[in-house]
């Protein structure tokens, strides 16, 4: 007997029970008319049963004229050669008892058959991860119902190299090389004593990426309009995509286009939407994808160059000028609902100086003043989000204002500079200008220098004169001079007393002390133990005497340095006769 079974678990399983090995009986029926048997009685069937799938026995006998048989299984009895078997549970071995009777001599025989019962396999499934990482080991087990038990075969097909891998046991590791996308992982279970079996497969994704990262969409953008951004990346089995724009980040809505056809890369993609709302001029915008199985990351970033269409611009191309009108305007904007200034960051306090137009077009000066100047900007708030204008720096064009000269390590000088001959003095100029002033230094009438630093030796006295710097605005097309006058400290020298050549009792005589000296001498002198102030001195002698001797010291009121002249002079007494 040959058990013919055609089995596809889960589909169900039919056997058929064949009667090959009594067909050699039937080729010699007999002509005899003798009753005869029953004998070489025999079972045909299986050894062993599985629940739930159907069987038949089938009783054979020689015998004349032919057989009856009665079928016994536990009490129940069922009549005919064959003996269809299904049972509904697990049970232990089963006795099959058939007794063949020759109907005409009434003789019978027994024969009996235990059949062994198995269960299963049922219910397989596999246990082990969702994906697999490459180069990672990932363990997968096996299980089904079996009874007295299942051995396990599995079948592992990569599907990138077409390879086929068999392997026995419940459990199996795997390792993915990296090019696998998915493996296929069949497992058979099979019951150990009917050699029925059951499979059941899983596939599980080999996570790979995230590869070939990119971004598509605009590469200049408008502030105020909205684009879309795709990032593109090859990435199994899926991967989360995180935006970052402006110093914002955004978890970008996913989608995923098809994937896991065999030969086709794994594509996943994420959208962003933005909103351009802040005025730079170049700004990196950057998609990161992260593997949600391995968590690998790969980052794609796209300059994108911003343009804004609201800007401030002066009304007119004239230069801001210092005590002159000037207007700005906000430009881009349309229909705007409404229009805010800024000036450094900070909002304008309009006065009657600084006025708005009626729709704050216009911010108008009257006159502009010098603390005018900074950054302006304004903010358009039309339909949804509010721009930011690019800014315009305002310098307000003035001066030359407070022109001095300056002496290196001295400060500022006065109406006049001291000098000392043949020492070189370093002088520079300054004035308050927007833009920096151009300074010429004039010296004595002449053109002396073109530049804020000016240095001069003088040498003698007569180097000594006006010396003035002019600080010149080419945009405010005005002057500022300042003035100093150049002296030179000399002396005192050749002090001199000037006066008549000799003295006379009684006579009031005037003296001059005279002496070279820059820029003035003081003088003091000393006539007969007594001092006395001033260039001239009146001397009048009271009594007779021989001679008279008097001195003159010049000092100098810059250095107080000294020079002293001497004079003695010879007394006449015209009362005095001698007698
Ligand atoms: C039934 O099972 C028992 C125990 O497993 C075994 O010893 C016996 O040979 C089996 N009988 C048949 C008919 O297969
Ligand atoms: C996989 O199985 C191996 C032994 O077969 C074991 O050493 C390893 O720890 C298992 N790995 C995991 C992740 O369970
Ligand atoms: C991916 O994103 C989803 C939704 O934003 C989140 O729930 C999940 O934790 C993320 N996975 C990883 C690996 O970051
Ligand atoms: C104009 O500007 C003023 C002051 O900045 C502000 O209060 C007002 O709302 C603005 N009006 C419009 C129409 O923009
Ligand atoms: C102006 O003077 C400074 C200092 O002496 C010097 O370094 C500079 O070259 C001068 N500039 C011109 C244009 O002469
Ligand atoms: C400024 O000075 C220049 C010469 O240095 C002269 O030509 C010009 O007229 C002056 N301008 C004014 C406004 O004083
Ligand atoms: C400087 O001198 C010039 C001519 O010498 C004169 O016009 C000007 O007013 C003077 N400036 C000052 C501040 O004294
Ligand atoms: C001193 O004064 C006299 C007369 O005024 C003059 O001749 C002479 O050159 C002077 N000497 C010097 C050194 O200046
Ligand atoms: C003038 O007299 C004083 C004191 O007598 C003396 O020290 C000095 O040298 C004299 N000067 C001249 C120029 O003779």
């Amino acid at each position: 007997m040959v058990l013919l079974c055609t089995f596809r678990l889960p589909l169900l399983l039919t056997c058929l029970a064949g009667t090959l090995a009594s067909e050699r009986e039937q080729g010699r029926t007999s002509e005899k008319t003798t009753p005869y048997g029953p004998s070489s009685v025999e079972i045909n069937g299986v050894n062993t049963v599985t629940v739930e799938v159907p069987y038949g026995f089938q009783c054979s006998a020689n015998c004349f004229p032919a057989c009856t048989f009665t079928w016994t299984r536990g009490g129940l009895t069922t009549q005919g050669p064959e003996l269809n078997l299904q049972l509904k549970e697990q049970v232990p071995p089963q006795v099959l008892i058939c007794m063949a009777t020759n109907p005409t001599t009434g003789k019978s025989v027994r024969v009996s058959k235990t059949v062994n019962v198995t269960a299963g396999p049922s219910n397989i499934k596999i246990t082990g991860p969702d994906t697999l990482s490459s180069g990672v080991t990932s363990n997968f087990s096996c299980s089904a119902d079996c009874y007295p038990s299942c051995s396990y075969t599995w079948t592992i097909s990569s599907e990138a190299q077409s390879t086929v891998t068999t392997k026995y046991g419940q459990t199996i590791s795997v390792t993915p090389d990296s090019w696998e996308i998915a493996e296929e992982l069949i497992c058979e279970a099979q019951d150990t004593v009917s050699l029925l079996y059951i499979s059941t497969y899983v596939t599980p994704y080999v996570a790979r990426g995230p590869e070939d990262i990119s971004i598509t969409g605009a590469s200049s953008v408008t502030l105020g309009d909205t684009y879309n951004f795709v990032c593109f990346v090859d990435c199994t089995p899926s991967c989360n995509f995180t935006w970052t724009f402006n110093g914002k980040i955004f978890n970008g809505d996913e989608i995923q286009l098809p994937i896991f056809h065999k030969g086709h890369k794994p594509v996943v993609s994420s959208k962003l939407v933005v909103t351009v709302d802040e005025y730079r001029h170049n700004e990196a915008l950057t998609c990161e994808a992260k593997n949600v199985a391995s968590g690998v990351t790969a980052v794609s970033t796209k300059i994108l160059s911003v343009t804004d269409p609201i800007s401030v611009q002066p009304v007119s191309q004239d230069k801001p000028l210092a005590h002159q009108p000037f207007s700005l305007q906000c430009v881009g904007s349309q229909n705007p609902a409404s229009i805010l200034w800024l000036k450094n960051g900070l909002p304008i306090a309009v006065s009657g100086r600084v006025s708005l137009s009626p729709n704050n077009i216009t911010m108008s000066f009257s006159p502009l003043l010098q603390s005018d100047g900074g950054l302006y900007q304004c903010i358009v708030s039309q339909g949804g989000a509010a721009i930011k204008g690019v800014g315009y720096q305002l310098n307000v064009n003035y001066g030359p204002l407070q022109a001095v000269i300056i002496q290196s390590g001295k400060g500022p000088v006065g109406k006049v500079l001291y000098l000392l001959p043949g020492s070189k003095t370093a002088l520079q100029c300054s004035a308050l200008c927007y833009p920096t002033c151009t300074y010429t230094w004039i010296y004595k009438g002449r053109l002396a220098e073109m530049n804020a630093s000016f240095s001069l030796t003088p040498e003698t006295t007569m180097d000594g004169g006006p010396l003035s710097c002019v600080a010149y605005n080419s945009v405010t097309n005005d002057n500022s001079t300042a003035n100093t006058s150049v002296v030179l400290i000399d002396g005192p020298s050749n002090v001199t007393i000037s006066g008549p050549g000799s003295l006379e009792v009684g006579v009031k005589a005037s003296f001059k002390c005279i002496a070279q000296c820059s820029p003035s001498c003081s003088y003091t002198w000393s006539v007969y133990g007594r001092t006395m102030h001033g260039s001239v001195v009146d001397i009048t002698v009271n009594r007779y005497v021989a001679t008279e001797s008097f001195s003159c010291e010049a000092h100098n009121t810059i250095t107080g340095k000294t020079g002293t002249a001497n004079e003695t002079l010879s007394v006449t007494d015209s009362h005095w006769c001698g007698c």
